[in-house]
């Protein structure tokens, strides 16, 4: 007898596991997802993103119209199924570092509920981010018990994911390797079954193994972000462009050059998270977590640097009228958590500017996000704007946070609705060639110039 073709299902229809279901329906798998908001089943279920990200419309609408991607109604439908459930649930920062698992944990009770009156074998993988021993110590013995099932009838295995916010799409159908934790030699199969349409290599590891490939990724790649942006410290006292040293540096075959990006620090939802959550971890098994630490103050000092800047060109700041470009917490997103952009703007109104920021996508989410950390604030000398130019009408100074193009082209009207034309370029977005053509002076981070630190000069 052949083995019938397996089916995924998908357990919480965030960002993630929406990119990872419709991935697998577009490399040929039978998917279908549950989520518990029921807003989020019925936009899904119509073919409409709930996101906005890259691709994800476009592959929605294909795979749902195509019926490869089905929502369903319950918990209960989905485990009978799907032969694989990926728990794709968030797992927020909790105020100690460690992550937040009741959204896990009772995901894990209500599949397993669910997988008690199943009868067929079942897959349990954990997608979302957990430290190392979450999958076995926390998901397994939750579904085992509500199932009664041993090893034979029922793994739960971990299978991390590397998806980056911009490419999700591009990264959730074409990974450059899948990680998979199984201990049951059928659940590794079943795992490199699924996977193999999509023509990647499959690194097989126990669980905590593949929990803590996740952490190292991510930690390493924001050590990489702080290291880059500590140089740029140094570029900035030499006649060097620090993206310079670094695509010489990342030349070098074992270093590589992505990542060593200087910007105003690394945001987003996973980054700030996962070293922290690794540093705990590792705090709590007694072993030294030097790096994990100082790239988080080494980003934590990344505000100090930015006011460095803007002093440079504007020592006090009371009363003085500033354009904050950018507020997602890099371009080609409108997500905000984490974003430079809020400590930026807490320091901007705590001197006394007056503000006026813009993001051409992520100004409602910014909104929100600035209300909920300051509740009742009034909001007198801040203001978000539509337009980059409304930003900067009357601008005594601009700060570019996040490297949206249309910044980087900066039309020479721009910076003639200025008071003064001149922009600390946090991203070195605007290129010297457009900034002279723009009469733009531009103070950029992590670019030096003979003699050291200047004032901006006049361009053109
Ligand atoms: C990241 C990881 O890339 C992804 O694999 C993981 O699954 C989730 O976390 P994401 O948060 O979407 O993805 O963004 P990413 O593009 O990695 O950037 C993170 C932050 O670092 C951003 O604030 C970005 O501006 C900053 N960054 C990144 C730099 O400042 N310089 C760089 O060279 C790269």
């Amino acid at each position: 007898m052949t083995d019938p073709r397996p089916v995924v299902g998908i357990a919480g229809l965030g960002y993630m596991g929406l990119a990872t279901g419709l991935a697998f329906a577009n490399r040929g798998w039978k998917a279908v997802g549950y989520d518990i908001s029921t807003e989020i089943r019925a936009a899904v279920a119509r073919g409409e993103s709930p996101y906005s990200e890259v691709g994800l419309p476009e592959l929605l609408r294909s795979e749902v119209g195509a019926g490869r991607f089905e929502v369903v109604a319950s918990m209960d439908d989905l485990a009978a199924r799907a032969d694989a459930i990926f728990l794709c649930l968030p797992t927020p920062s909790s105020a100690t570092g460690r992550i937040d698992l009741r959204a896990v944990r009772s995901g894990s009770r209500s599949l397993g509920r669910a997988l008690g009156s199943v009868t067929a074998r079942r897959l349990v993988v954990v997608k979302s981010t957990v430290v190392p021993g979450t999958t076995e110590r926390v998901v397994e013995p939750i579904v085992r018990r509500a199932t009664g099932r041993g090893p034979d009838r029922l793994a739960v295995a971990s299978n991390p994911e590397f998806l980056a916010e911009g490419t999700m799409v591009r990264d959730a159908l074409r990974p450059e390797r899948v990680v998979v934790g199984a201990r049951e030699a059928w659940a590794q199969a079943l795992l490199r079954r699924l996977y193999r349409p999509f023509r990647t290599q499959v690194v097989v590891l126990t669980p905590s193994g593949a929990e803590l490939v996740k952490y190292s990724s991510n930690t390493f790649l924001a050590m990489k972000v702080s290291f880059a942006n500590e140089i740029a410290r140094v570029a900035e006292r030499l006649d060097v462009n620090v993206d310079d040293v670094m695509a010489a540096v990342g030349a070098d075959s074992r270093i590589g050059r992505r990542f060593l990006v200087a910007g105003p620090g690394f945001g987003g939802s996973c980054f700030d998270k996962d070293v922290r959550a690794l540093a705990t971890f590792m705090g709590d098994l007694g072993v030294p977590r030097r790096l994990a630490r100082a790239t988080l103050r080494a980003n934590d000092d990344r505000v100090g640097h930015v006011f460095d800047l803007v002093h440079a060109v504007e020592p006090r700041l009371a009363g003085r009228r500033v354009a904050l470009l950018g507020l997602a917490f890099k371009a080609g997103t409108d997500d905000v958590r984490e974003s430079r952009a809020l400590p930026i703007l807490e320091r901007l109104l705590a001197e006394g500017a007056q503000v006026r920021a813009h993001d051409p996508v992520a100004v409602p989410r910014f909104q929100r996000e600035w209300a909920r950390r300051h509740p009742g604030a009034t909001g007198a000398r801040l203001r978000f704007v539509d337009s980059a130019p409304d930003a900067l009408a009357g601008a005594d100074l601009a700060i570019l946070q996040a490297d949206w193009p249309e910044y980087a082209r900066w039309p020479a009207g721009w910076s003639r609705r200025m008071n003064a034309p001149v922009l600390v370029d946090l991203r070195r977005a605007v290129r010297p060639a457009v900034a002279r053509s723009a009469g733009l002076r531009v103070l950029a981070l992590g670019v030096g110039a003979p003699g050291g630190r200047p004032m901006p000069e006049v361009a053109g």
